[in-house]
C-alpha cells in the first residue's frame, strides 16, 4: 500500500503533530546559520519553526502533495525519497525528523544516506513511532480488515522500534547514539476522533478496499476502540508512543 497525503486534511487532523513536537525540537536545539535537513518535512509547519530559530534548513518529502503545501512557508523543500537523497556529502550540521521515520521502507538505506549527508560529528535527531505505537488501533483495525478478508492490509504500514533494536541500528551505521528514549505519549484527538485518524493516517490501507468498503471498516474499527480509546464526555486519545534519539556521525 502506498499511504497518500491531502495537505488540507493532514493540516486540520494531524494538527497535534507538530504541536505536540517541543521535546524533540529542544533536543535538537537548532543554532543560528547550522545547516539542517528536515527529513519528511510533511507540511512544513516544524520546518519552518526552525528556520525561524535561524537555522538554514532545507525540507525534503515523499509526497508532492506535502511539498507545495510546505512551500507556502516559503522555504526550500525537495522532493525526494530518505532512502536516495539529493545532496551531497557532509552538506548538513544536523539531520532532524519528526512524524516520518516509521514511514520509510528501508530503513538501512535511510541511515545510509542520513550519514552521507552529515558533517563528521553532525547530529541525527528524531521522533518517530516506536515499539507499542498505536498498538489498540492496529489490533483493532487487523480485525475489522480480517473479517472481510483483508488480513494482510496493515502489514508493514509503519515501523516500530524498540531503543534497543533501533540503537544498534543506527550504531551499525556509523552514528553513537547519545540518548534514545521511549516516550508513551497518549494523544488526545480533535474534531472527528478516530474516524478522521483512520480516514486521514490510513488513507492507504483504506483505498485497497472497494470504495463501499472503506466507511464500514472505518465504523466497525470504531466500535472496537470506543471502550479503550473513548472517554465518557466522547473524547478520543489515541495511544502514541514514541521513540525519540539523538545521535552523532562518527
Ligand atoms: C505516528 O506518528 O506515530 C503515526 C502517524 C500516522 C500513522 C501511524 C502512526
Amino acid at each position: 500500500m502506498t499511504q497518500r497525503w491531502v495537505a488540507g486534511e493532514y493540516g486540520r487532523v494531524g494538527a497535534f503533530v507538530h504541536q505536540l513536537a517541543g521535546g524533540v525540537v529542544e533536543w535538537l536545539a537548532p543554532q543560528q546559520g547550522e545547516r539542517i535537513l528536515d527529513l519528511g518535512c510533511g507540511d512544513g509547519q516544524l520546518t519552518a519553526r526552525l528556520a525561524a530559530a535561524g537555522a538554514v534548513v532545507t525540507g525534503v518529502d515523499a509526497s508532492v502533495e506535502m511539498i507545495a503545501a510546505a512551500r507556502l512557508h516559503g522555504i526550500t523543500v525537495d522532493h525526494a525519497y530518505a532512502e536516495l537523497l539529493p545532496y551531497s556529502d557532509a552538506s548538513f550540521d544536523a539531520v532532524f525528523s519528526n512524524a516520518a521515520l516509521h514511514w520509510v521502507r528501508n530503513q538501512d538505506a535511510m541511515m545510509t544516506e542520513v550519514r552521507r549527508v552529515l558533517r563528521p560529528e553532525g547530529r541525527f535527531v528524531a521522533e518517530m513511532g516506536g515499539q507499542g505505537n498505536i498498538a489498540a488501533i492496529r489490533v483493532a483495525l487487523m480485525a475489522v480488515l480480517a473479517r472481510h478478508g483483508y488480513a494482510d492490509a496493515e502489514d508493514g504500514v509503519n515501523y516500530y522500534a524498540t531503543p534497543e533494536v533501533y540503537g544498534r541500528r543506527l550504531t551499525h551505521h556509523g552514528f553513537k547514539v547519545e540518548r534514545i528514549e521511549l516516550i508513551p505519549r497518549p494523544t488526545p484527538l480533535g474534531e472527528g476522533g478516530m474516524a478522521a485518524w483512520l480516514r486521514t493516517f490510513r488513507r492507504g490501507v483504506l483505498e485497497v478496499l472497494p470504495e463501499t468498503l472503506r466507511e464500514t471498516v472505518v465504523n466497525e474499527a470504531c466500535a472496537l476502540l470506543e471502550p479503550a480509546l473513548r472517554d465518557e464526555d466522547g473524547n478520543w486519545v489515541a495511544d502514541y508512543v514514541r521513540l525519540r534519539f539523538i545521535a552523532r556521525a562518527k
